[in-house]
């Protein structure tokens, strides 16, 4: 079957940038604290619940990944890119990167303890995002946890240029009780939200979403 479009352009994009990526993003030590917070506080809920790995779906060059690592989070990274893969691998070798598309997990039923989607799903078009939070409560034990952080807003962006380099993908800014409202109609509970203004390292408002698959359907 033909990928959606959207996937090739966000793939190739990330291929041409993924070197200039790591060079520029804020290592997780250097992140906002209130967002460092929140990445510590789903470390400790996933540990606790002891129900299963996290997978970091659009991980990217795996700085996240080996955070929630650090944290003692048993954790995997998975993003379309090839090239994003191959510098998580090369730095980190001892955990576990695949290619793969958030909207189609290779992942079984019930079978993660937690999900982080940091700062990857704003180029998805909002018509795909049912489907790709159906995808993260198929994946999601019972009981499991979904991390999400993105900016928000409600905005469709359309760069030529990301990290010095041209791009071809497009950027879907959401009103934050609109991603509410999509992670609950595919059966997810927020339990918890934080907006924070424009500040630090992150020029436009940004926000964090704490779900979880309930334990019985
Ligand atoms: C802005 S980067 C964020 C990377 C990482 N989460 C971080 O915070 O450093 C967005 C990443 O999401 C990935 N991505 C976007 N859509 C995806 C999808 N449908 N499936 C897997 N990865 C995706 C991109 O390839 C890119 O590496």
């Amino acid at each position: 079957m033909t990928e959606p479009s959207f996937l090739t352009a966000v793939r190739e994009s990330y291929d041409t940038v993924a070197a200039a990526y790591l060079e520029r993003v804020p290592r997780p030590g250097e992140m906002d604290p209130l967002s460092r917070a929140m990445l510590a506080g789903f470390a400790e809920l996933v540990r606790t619940a002891g129900l299963g790995p996290v997978a970091d779906l659009g991980c990217g060059p795996g700085l996240v990944t080996a955070h929630l690592a650090g944290l003692g989070v048993p954790a995997f990274g998975v993003d379309l890119s090839p090239n994003m893969i191959g510098l998580a691998r090369h730095a980190y070798p001892d955990l576990r990167f695949t290619e793969g598309s958030m909207t189609a997990l290779e992942t079984g039923d019930d079978e993660l303890g937690g999900i982080l989607a940091w700062y990857s799903t704003h180029h998805t078009p909002p018509q795909w995002l049912p489907a790709v939070f159906a995808e993260f409560h198929r994946a999601l034990a019972p009981g499991g946890y979904l991390l999400w952080g993105n900016y928000a807003g409600d905005e469709r962006l359309q760069p030529t240029h990301g990290y010095g380099l041209p791009v071809s993908y497009e950027s879907y800014l959401l009103p934050l009780d609109r991603v509410i409202g999509l992670l609950e109609h595919a059966g997810l509970v927020v339990t918890a939200k934080l907006e924070q203004e424009p500040g630090g390292r992150v020029n436009r408002p940004h926000a964090c979403l704490l779900a979880r698959k309930p334990e019985t359907p």
